[in-house]
């Protein structure tokens, strides 16, 4: 297995471009399984779980075609990927797929919209959590789906085809607001979607629908209505940039201090965590086509921070903004609120030196002087890259493990950190 490689104690100076947002791509080519035309989506990044939901969907009878660079792409921009359900071949999603990434469960709302019938398998994914389906499942019985469970899988049907109906979320959940907000487009009728998730990647999804034929009013706010239309029509749509990437990048700067621009990032997409960026010392500025990070001579300050739905404090920068608090000059407060299980990266972080005390969801972590390199690995996505960012800020060689969880998440990593002066390298095993 790959491990990554740092020589913590450089700065970061230059440019990071920013990739297309994992999140949003993942939904978007699930949502090319609601029409038999081709969905061109452009600015995808190559990521391991991009290509595992393209094995997903050719499973269902997706084609799928990378087009090769245009005229004016920059080197770095991302692959554009046609995708035709012309016919969909096999409405199971099955386990061995399913249960190696949680998104492609959602392949269970347009499967059902468009053919009235799927047979889905729980999901899998990060080991952030329990995890469980039962908003997608009263979501989907709330549009008149008929579902099951049997033998690890969910079974659905809506013989007559879906209806429109009002459906209304205990908690904020992104993937069930994008699986049903994808199974409404096709029922017939208006769906109402209230308190759904605010979160940019669900109006990247709706926008997108909308430009395959969708009705849809109201996403990026907590209530969607959607009047079904009988049929979807191919569209092109560019992936917005992963904010995640950038505020992880952020983070990285802010850790080691230097002087990065992050080009292609969009700030009002990770607001809330550039506010915490700057309260911890570091110079946070929109510049013509990105956002400039800085922080030269001013330390670390402590935060405190508790996560939250958009367009509160991401979860998926929770991990990265830890280890960052690892090197302030005195104690931050980090509340998980959003996962019960996400704090996988204390124990390691610790490995490197970090002084962090768990309690509940709430961790303590009480800056060093400096971190220590050391051997480390995580088990999920976010927790691994946080570990690159102690790396990158720690004393000597550091060696992240386990490199397949970051490959799922971060396009390029190595190459992009270490254009900026980091010394990182990959490993190969
Ligand atoms: C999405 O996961 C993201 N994944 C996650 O990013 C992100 O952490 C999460 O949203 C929260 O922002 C993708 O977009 C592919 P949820 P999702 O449903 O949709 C509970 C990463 O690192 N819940 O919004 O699976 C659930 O257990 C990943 O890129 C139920 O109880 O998250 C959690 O506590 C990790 N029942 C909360 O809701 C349900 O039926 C929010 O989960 C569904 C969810």
């Amino acid at each position: 297995m790959d491990s990554i490689r740092i020589v913590g104690g450089h700065r970061l100076n230059g440019t990071i471009p920013i990739s297309g947002a994992k999140n949003a791509a993942l939904p978007l080519m699930i949502a090319s399984l609601l029409t038999n035309e081709t969905l061109t989506l452009e600015n995808v990044p190559d990521l391991a779980d991009v290509g595992l939901l393209k094995r997903i969907l050719a499973n269902h009878g997706v084609d799928y075609m990378v087009s090769g660079k245009r005229p004016g792409d920059l080197p770095n921009s991302g692959q554009t990927l046609g995708l035709t359900a012309a016919e969909i071949v096999d409405t199971t999603a099955p386990y061995d797929l399913v249960s190696r990434m949680r998104a492609s469960f959602w392949v269970i709302g347009p499967l059902l919209a468009r053919m009235g019938e799927a047979r889905v398998s729980l999901p899998g994914g990060c080991a952030i959590g329990t995890r469980p389906v039962d908003f997608f499942l009263m979501g989907l019985r709330d549009l008149g789906a008929e579902i099951e469970l049997d033998r690890g899988y969910v079974v659905a049907r809506a013989p007559g085809g879906l209806k429109g109906g009002r459906v209304r979320f205990p908690n904020v959940s992104v993937g069930a607001t994008h699986t049903v907000m994808m199974a409404a487009t096709l029922a017939s009728g208006e769906t109402v979607i209230e308190n759904a998730a605010r979160e940019p990647e669900v109006a990247d999804l709706a926008a997108c629908l909308g430009k395959m034929g969708a009705r849809i009013e109201g996403a990026g706010t907590s209530t969607i209505r959607i009047e079904g239309v009988p049929r979807l029509h191919g569209a092109v749509h560019p992936v917005l940039p992963d904010r995640i990437e950038t505020g992880t990048y952020a983070m990285a700067v802010a850790a080691t201090g230097g002087d990065v621009i992050l080009q292609g990032a969009h700030p009002e997409l990770l607001q809330s965590a550039l506010d915490v960026l700057a309260t911890a010392g570091a110079s946070v500025a929109d510049v013509e086509g990105g956002i400039r990070i800085v922080r030269n001579g001013a330390g670390v300050e402590p935060v405190t921070v508790t996560t939250a739905p958009f367009p509160g404090f991401p979860t998926d920068l929770q991990a990265q903004l830890m280890a960052l608090a690892t090197r302030a000059d005195g104690t931050s407060s980090i509340t998980e609120t959003i996962f019960e299980n996400r704090f996988m990266h204390v124990q390691e972080l610790a490995r490197l030196g970090a002084d962090i005390r768990l309690n509940g969801q709430t961790a303590t972590v009480t800056g060093v002087k400096s971190l220590k390199g050391a051997h480390v690995m995580a088990t999920d996505l976010r927790a691994s890259v946080s570990l690159v960012i102690a790396g990158l800020t720690a004393e000597g060689e550091t060696t992240v493990n386990r490199v397949y969880h970051l490959d799922r998440g971060f396009e390029r990593l190595e190459e992009k950190l270490s254009a900026c002066g980091a010394e990182i390298e990959r490993v190969r095993g």
